[in-house]
């Protein structure tokens, strides 16, 4: 199936300059949503990711990590923006373009050598995905590989991940 066909790009959104990788409209059409889910769990399958847990950045990654998480047989676990987590969390800090952010995610929810595999729906600059790379990390866990729906290779993210396997369905 043709997934690219089924992404709407935005120009300049959320600001000037940005081609923005519209994945709503991927979502909303039955088969699309279905391919996705089964041939990124076959891509992840084939690399030998074999995690325990899946983990998904707030809030595009949820929507593509949950699914994986089921189709793997692994749990899920929410990496947040700050303050959204309820009980005890560990807190990584990261650099944007412009000034910092901040990801969470809950104390108990990992402890050493679980294998994990990190999945976002896009990968730009990599900040996000070596935030929480960094996270797990971190905690003594076995990182096994990033999931990415999306990469957009001129930016070279994944440059600035750790040497471990790397899946992504489309590439811009
Ligand atoms: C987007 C996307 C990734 C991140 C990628 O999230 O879902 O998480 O940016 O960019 P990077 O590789 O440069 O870090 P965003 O912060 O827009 O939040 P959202 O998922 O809540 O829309
Ligand atoms: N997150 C970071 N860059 C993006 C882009 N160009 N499109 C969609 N989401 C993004």
């Amino acid at each position: 199936m043709d997934l690219k066909s089924l992404i709407r790009d935005i120009p300049d959104f959320p600001k000037p300059g940005i081609l923005f990788r519209d994945i709503t409209t991927l979502l909303r059409d039955p088969e699309g949503l279905r391919y996705t889910i089964d041939f990124f769990t076959e891509k992840c399958i084939e690399s030998g990711l074999k995690a325990d847990y899946v983990v998904g950045m707030e809030s595009r990654g949820f929507i593509f990590a949950a699914p994986l998480a089921y189709k793997l047989n692994a749990g899920f676990i929410p990496v947040r923006k700050p303050g959204k987590l309820p009980a005890p969390v560990h807190s990584i800090e990261y650099e944007l373009e412009y000034g910092t952010d901040c990801l969470e995610m809950h104390q108990d929810s990992l402890y050493p050598h679980s294998r994990v595999l990190i999945v976002d729906d896009l990968i730009a600059t990599g900040g996000t995905a070596s935030a929480t790379a960094k996270l797990i990390q971190k905690i003594g866990c076995e990182l096994v590989g990033f999931g990415f729906i999306i990469e957009l290779r001129d930016l070279q993210g994944r440059k600035h991940l750790p040497d471990v396997p790397i899946v992504s369905l489309i590439e811009y």
